[in-house]
């Protein structure tokens, strides 16, 4: 029966040539450590933005749809600005903000204290800390944080579009070459990241619109991750350190006789 080829047949890495296998070998190696700074990445851009260390969900939908809390100023008025000036004084900035932040207002009513109790520090001189002289760079402190823009997330979502497509397309074209049963399962783990993709990219949009779209982010994200790995660590070790039993090699139409 050995010549029988069977509709589940696929060639296996022990029937690749060398050179084949240290090119699969190198791509997986330097595709690995940029997933590993894709991670990165990803840690550094969003983690603390609710104020907390590490990376929790609000720090995603912070990141993606905007922090609908506390404005720059409010923020710095009830933590590390706090004791430079009274409690009726802060109440009155607080005030503004929350009542719309309107020029005509800012003139009457607030211009007077931040510049008699800010600008000494505030007046434009550092570069590190946020001029405070005037309406217009006050108004910067008050903006309302709306999170990523639609031209950033169209300009990020083609990048990745682009990218991640290519990434699994070359991943899973070397992992097609390893024995992993049911088919099925070999067959979902080829194609759940590019749902994936799709799911993760969509999410960033949903968020600005429905906050728990950011735990799609956050799944899709980990079942993209999973089949990188299962792909990656399956390629890998089939590779080099495995080597396919005789009846299956048979079975998946491929004679050992054939090899090298
Ligand atoms: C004695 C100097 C000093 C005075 C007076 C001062 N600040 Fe600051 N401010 C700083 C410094 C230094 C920072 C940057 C370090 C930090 O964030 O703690 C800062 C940061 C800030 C920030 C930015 C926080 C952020 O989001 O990064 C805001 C907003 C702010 N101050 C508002 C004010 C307001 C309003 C007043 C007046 C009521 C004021 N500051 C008075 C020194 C001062």
């Amino acid at each position: 029966m050995s010549s029988n080829i069977s509709i589940k047949s696929f060639i296996h890495f022990n029937f690749l040539p060398p050179a084949m296998k240290v090119l699969y070998t190198l791509v997986l190696l330097v595709l690995g450590t940029g997933y590993i700074m894709a991670m990165a990445q990803i840690y550094t851009t969003h983690a603390g933005l609710d104020g907390k260390p590490g990376l929790s969900i609000e720090d995603i939908v912070i990141g993606y749809s905007g922090n609908k809390g506390a404005t720059r100023l409010e923020t710095a008025l009830s933590g590390p600005m706090k004791g430079m000036l009274p409690d009726d004084e802060r109440g009155a900035i607080v005030t503004w903000i929350h009542a719309g932040a309107s020029n005509g207002e800012f003139d009457a009513k607030v211009k007077s204290i931040v510049d008699k109790r800010c600008l000494a520090c505030h007046g434009g001189s550092n570069p590190h800390i946020p001029n405070l002289s005037g309406f217009d760079n006050v108004s910067k402190v008050v903006a309302k944080d709306t999170g990523m823009s639609i031209p950033t997330l169209i300009r990020v979502s083609h990048i990745h579009l682009f990218g991640l497509t290519f990434i699994f397309f070359i991943t899973g074209s070397i992992f097609v070459h390893a024995y992993l049963r049911p088919v099925w399962f070999k067959c979902l783990v080829v194609g759940v990241p590019f749902i994936g993709i799709l799911l993760d990219i969509a999410s960033w949009y949903l968020t600005k619109i429905y906050q728990p779209f950011a735990w799609v982010v956050v799944v899709s994200g980990g079942f993209m991750g999973l089949s990188f790995a299962i792909q990656w660590l399956a390629s890998v070790y089939q590779m080099w350190f495995y080597q396919l039993p005789v009846e299956i090699a048979d079975k998946c139409g491929q004679l050992p006789s054939l090899g090298d």
